[in-house]
């Protein structure tokens, strides 16, 4: 693990004022593509001067990752403004990718394969002890040639330690994506990554040509309302891989999209506040 450099200010405004471009803007911050020693990196520079804070706990979760699931290793970090300079992890999300805002001849992905990848990813980063809790299209970044995807799940702005709580306290239905216990105020467990994982899933499922009955099966599994009924993330991937190699789910070769409905289950409906309780103290 490598130090981290303090920044400052007048660093920090000349990387954003000689940027090769912005990759993106999110609710905390905005990434800009920056040339740093040499080589490309990401400097992330918060909205608002008070969030100084909260960048440093991302900065923190990075150190704690190392670079595990993919995750980019920080360089440098600014109090003021708020930015993280850290590396560059590509160009494509699985966002551009699921909207084909990507060069399709080039990157026809086998988009199972690729949410296979995000899981083995998502194990490693559980590793470290740490939930991500914001496991979502545009923080995953895939680069590689199709037969060789390689996945980075960025964006660990929302990372706790494993039963640790962010202390949200949102509606999930404005938050498809996070596991409705997290939402609630509830703890995070690597089971709440998994509901995340699940709907991404099934969104991918959505996505690739043919039809995946299988893979949506395990994604139900995954997005089960209770934390303690949800398949683990290591059965699940055990799972997938068994289809992917009995080739139940095949991928590039017919680029017809089958497009259907969005899944029902993602949200299912609101158990007893006693019984979900329950099962959360459960839940290992
Ligand atoms: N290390 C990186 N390498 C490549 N692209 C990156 C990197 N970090 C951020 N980006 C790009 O910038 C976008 C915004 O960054 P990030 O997700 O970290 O910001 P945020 O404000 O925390 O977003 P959110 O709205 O998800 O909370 C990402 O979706 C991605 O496209
Ligand atoms: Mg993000």
């Amino acid at each position: 693990m490598e130090a981290v450099r303090d920044l400052y200010w007048d660093e920090v405004e000349n990387l954003v004022q000689n940027n090769i471009c912005v990759l993106g803007t999110g609710t905390h911050g905005t990434a800009y593509l920056v040339r740093w020693g040499g080589e490309t990196a990401v400097l992330k520079v918060a909205h608002k001067s008070h969030a100084v804070r909260s960048f440093w706990q991302e900065t923190e979760a990075l150190l704690r990752l190392d670079g595990a699931g993919g995750a980019p290793r920080v360089t440098g970090f600014c109090n003021d403004p708020p930015a993280i300079l850290q590396e560059f992890k590509g160009l494509v999300t699985l966002e551009d990718i699921l909207n084909q805002l990507h060069d399709e001849r080039e990157t026809r992905y086998n988009l199972i394969e690729v949410g296979l990848r995000i899981g083995e990813q998502l194990e490693d980063f559980h590793r470290s002890g740490l939930i991500h809790n914001d496991l979502k299209r545009d923080n995953i970044l895939v680069n590689g040639s199709p037969s060789n995807p390689q996945v980075s799940i960025i964006d660990v702005g929302l990372a706790c330690y494993s039963h640790e709580n962010i202390r949200c306290n949102s509606d999930p239905n404005k938050f498809p994506w996070m596991a409705p216990e997290v939402c609630l105020g509830q703890e995070s467990t690597r089971a709440s990554d998994t509901y995340s994982y699940g709907v991404l899933l099934s969104k991918l499922a959505v996505k690739a040509p043919g039809y995946h009955p299988d893979v949506f099966a395990l994604a139900l599994q995954a997005t089960e309302y209770n934390p303690y009924h949800r398949i683990s993330l290591p059965n699940l991937l055990h799972r997938l891989r068994g289809l992917l190699r009995h080739n139940q789910v095949n991928v590039t070769q017919h680029p017809i999209q089958v497009v259907m409905p969005q899944p029902r289950y993602i949200l299912p409906p609101m158990p007893r506040p006693t019984q979900y309780l329950v099962s959360l103290y459960q839940v290992n």
